[in-house]
């Protein structure tokens, strides 16, 4: 028996001189949720369009549910689904046509693409306005409507590509919701990309940070922020920053010191303890904070260390 949903092997894909994608490798345990997290151009959904045959990788070898993407394309096809990162629906549609045509494409009987319709758009809480055009739904409406429809086929391995973007936080811990019940219901292995750290540290079982079309660090969202340290002081300020920098770094208590444009973050052992220490050395060394906070370490904070940048929610 394969234990893993998704079996990826040192996916390249290149366009013209881009390397959008550069030698990704992905193992993805069935029944868990996989967030690949990045920033924009990072090379996300070029990785999922491979996974899911809708591109070819140009170097490289995945497996999805137990088919080859290349060799088995149709039988990968046949037990996945996908959501895209733009809204695909037409509008015209209500969005209870919407799921019947998507059951025709798969020759479901009436009778059986009916019923799958009505459950699918109850589960999303949809009922009310599955005989609306879907042109009146909101955009939280949209993405469930997708997520709905990407369920029409039962598949055991579902790609949400940015499945919350641009959701309002109401909208977004709904899907999320979903999102935790289909792996605990139905047993699916998810794989969803997106932009905010919040929504992968709540969900996924594993995370893995992409930057520049490779994966960069990978883990469970515990294991990397266990990783960061106790608690991190951020701060901003001007002066000879390079100076007092280098002076933090040799404080006992400071266990690494990660910049990011104007941003300086501190991982220290206790850090209401510490605050004081570090103003203190910033005064003797010509620097001088505008902003200083303490936290515990997030996925956000994991995100700077690793590829020197922040991601903003966009
Ligand atoms: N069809 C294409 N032709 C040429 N270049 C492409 C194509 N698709 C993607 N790229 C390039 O490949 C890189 C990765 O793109 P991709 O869409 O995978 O990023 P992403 O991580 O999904 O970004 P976003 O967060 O903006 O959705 C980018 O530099 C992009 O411009
Ligand atoms: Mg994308």
């Amino acid at each position: 028996m394969n234990d893993y949903a998704v079996e990826a092997k040192n996916l390249v894909k290149r366009f013209g001189d881009i390397d959008a994608v550069n030698n990704v490798s992905l193992m993805i345990p069935k029944n868990s949720i996989y967030a690949l997290l990045g920033p924009n151009g990072a090379g996300k959904t070029t990785t999922i369009s491979m996974l899911t045959t809708l591109i070819q990788p140009t170097q490289g070898s995945a497996r999805v549910a137990g088919y080859d993407v290349l060799s088995q394309a149709d039988k990968v096809r046949r037990n996945i689904g996908v959501t895209f990162q733009e809204t695909v629906l037409d509008d015209a549609l209500t969005g209870r046509q919407a799921m019947t045509y998507h059951g025709r494409l798969y020759r479901f009987s009436k009778a059986e693409n009916e019923a799958k319709t009505a459950e699918l758009l109850a589960m999303v809480e949809l009922e009310d306005a599955a005989d609306r055009a879907i042109k009146t739904y909101s955009g939280g409406m949209k993405r469930r409507l997708e997520l709905a429809r990407g369920l029409m086929t039962e598949p055991q391995v579902l790609f949400l590509d940015e499945p919350t973007l641009g959701l309002d936080p109401q909208n977004r811990t709904k899907i999320w919701e979903y999102i935790q019940d289909l792996k605990q219901r139905k047993g699916l292995t998810l794989l969803l990309t997106t932009h905010y750290m919040d929504e992968a540290e709540q969900l996924a079982d594993c995370v893995g940070i992409i930057d520049a079309g490779c994966i960069i660090k990978e883990g469970s969202p515990k294991e990397l922020i266990d990783q960061m340290g106790k608690d991190a002081i951020t701060m901003i300020g001007y002066g000879n920053r390079e100076r007092y920098l280098e002076q933090l770094g040799q404080l006992p208590f400071v266990q690494a010191v990660t910049t990011a444009g104007p941003i300086t973050q501190l991982a220290v052992d206790a850090g209401n303890r510490r605050l004081a220490e570090v103003v203190t050395l910033a005064n003797t060394e010509g620097f001088t904070i505008e902003d200083i906070s303490v936290a515990k370490p997030s996925l956000a904070d994991v995100f700077l260390k690793y590829t020197g940048r922040q991601l903003r929610d966009k």
